[in-house]
């Protein structure tokens, strides 16, 4: 089996496994604890917090650790929302169309359940949040602005830097989910320029279940899990100090060899869409060609059922995704198909390819002799 599918999780690096194992059952102690367990538990999270901040470029106690990506979005946009509007009444939130649903679903919720009022940004047929966009959006009631660093479905990078320019110069918050961005690019919230910034460590070879938010200091934040002090009053529970350790040295690791990791994935990358789009008809590359993630690429083939092509791949020993909507019965084209005005006969065909340290070269090329036959395979099958 080849696995290409690094953008929906990776596998947790060996080395990441080592720095985690001694909090399990030795260093066992509750990070809480006056006595010497507790010292040793809470001193592995102080130092964690110390990597993480060192390369988001921030203060330690900006750095929030959460359960997840998911979690992060969640603490950001909730605590953010309720903040702002207990201040100053302001209840617009603005977000781009094309969020990971741990972004839409939180803000359908605000808007369902706590009278919050959503703005939903257009994106370019590229799926890129324009700057433009954002400036004729904002306005005097907007408590919090929402981007996505770098999509998952079709790999587009924002310009984050000139859309917080933007939000500051409104003196608005802005959110950034940046838990696909986090494995090739730089993470610099001040370079950013961002108030708040999600991350998730499974995406870049740390463990699943354990994620972070970069909070700015004098951020008005309202916690979402109440409870015991841990995590400056901002996250409560007992901290998950294996996974917090593990994120901290996923996340060094990253930073150090981003370098090598973007040389590596790259020309294969390139590869597959040169391939794709040259080989096979009535293929298209979602997203956009430079600004997109390096390990990530996108296709829509026209007539083709997504589900059906992943069946195919999955038989033939290829794990990919795709972006449609359900996974058995009726699929629909995603949202993100629908925002970048793809026509249904396209959207529904949809497939994510991501590569990763592991992938080799050999991998990619029986992939490329492989796609071309199950596409057409896929075509004539779907009605
Ligand atoms: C852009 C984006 N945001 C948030 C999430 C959710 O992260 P997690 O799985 O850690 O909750 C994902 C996961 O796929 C993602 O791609």
């Amino acid at each position: 089996m080849i696995y290409l599918d690094y953008s929906a999780t990776t596998p947790v690096d060996p080395r990441v496994v080592d720095a985690m194992t001694p909090y399990f059952s030795d260093s066992f102690g509750n990070p809480s604890s006056v006595h010497r367990y507790g010292q040793v538990a809470e001193a592995a999270i102080d130092s964690a917090r110390e990597t993480v901040a060192s390369i988001l470029h921030c203060r330690p106690d900006e750095i929030i650790f959460t359960s997840c990506g998911s979690e992060s979005d969640n603490l950001a946009l909730r605590g953010a929302a309720y903040a702002v509007r207990a201040k100053t009444g302001a209840k617009w939130i603005l977000a781009a169309r094309v969020e990971h649903p741990a972004v839409t679903r939180t803000l359908l919720h605000l808007e369902k359940y706590d009278g919050f009022l959503i703005k939903w940004l257009d994106v370019d047929e590229y799926g890129m949040v324009t700057p433009e966009a954002v400036s004729r959006a904002i306005g005097d009631g907007t408590a919090l602005v929402s981007v996505m660093y770098a999509n998952n479905e079709i790999g587009t990078i924002n310009p984050i830097e000139e859309i917080a320019g933007i939000c500051r110069a409104k003196d608005v918050l802005f959110h950034t989910d940046a838990v696909q961005a986090a494995a090739y690019l730089p993470v610099d919230v001040q370079a950013l320029g961002v108030d708040l910034l999600s991350l998730g460590a499974h995406k870049f070879y740390g463990p699943k279940g354990v994620g972070a938010l970069y909070v700015r200091k004098g951020t008005p934040l309202v916690a979402q899990l109440t409870g015991g002090g841990q995590e400056f009053s901002l996250r409560a529970g007992t901290q998950n100090v294996p996974y917090i350790v593990g994120f901290a040295e996923a996340l060094r690791l990253t930073n150090k060899e981003r370098e090598q990791r973007v040389t590596h994935v790259k020309p294969l990358r390139d590869q597959i869409i040169e391939t794709v789009l040259e080989t096979i008809p009535d293929s298209r590359l979602t997203g956009h060609l430079e600004a997109r993630l390096p390990q990530h690429a996108s296709f829509a083939f026209k007539d083709v059922d997504g589900n059906l092509l992943l069946t195919l791949l999955d038989a033939a020993g290829f794990a990919c995704s795709s972006g449609s909507a359900c996974k058995t019965g009726n699929p629909e084209p995603s949202e993100v198909m629908n925002a970048i005005g793809l026509a249904r006969e396209w959207g529904l065909g949809s497939l994510r390819v991501t590569l990763g340290i592991h992938t080799t070269t050999m991998d990619v090329d029986s992939f490329l002799n492989v796609l071309p036959g199950l596409v057409e395979k896929a075509r004539k099958l779907t009605v």
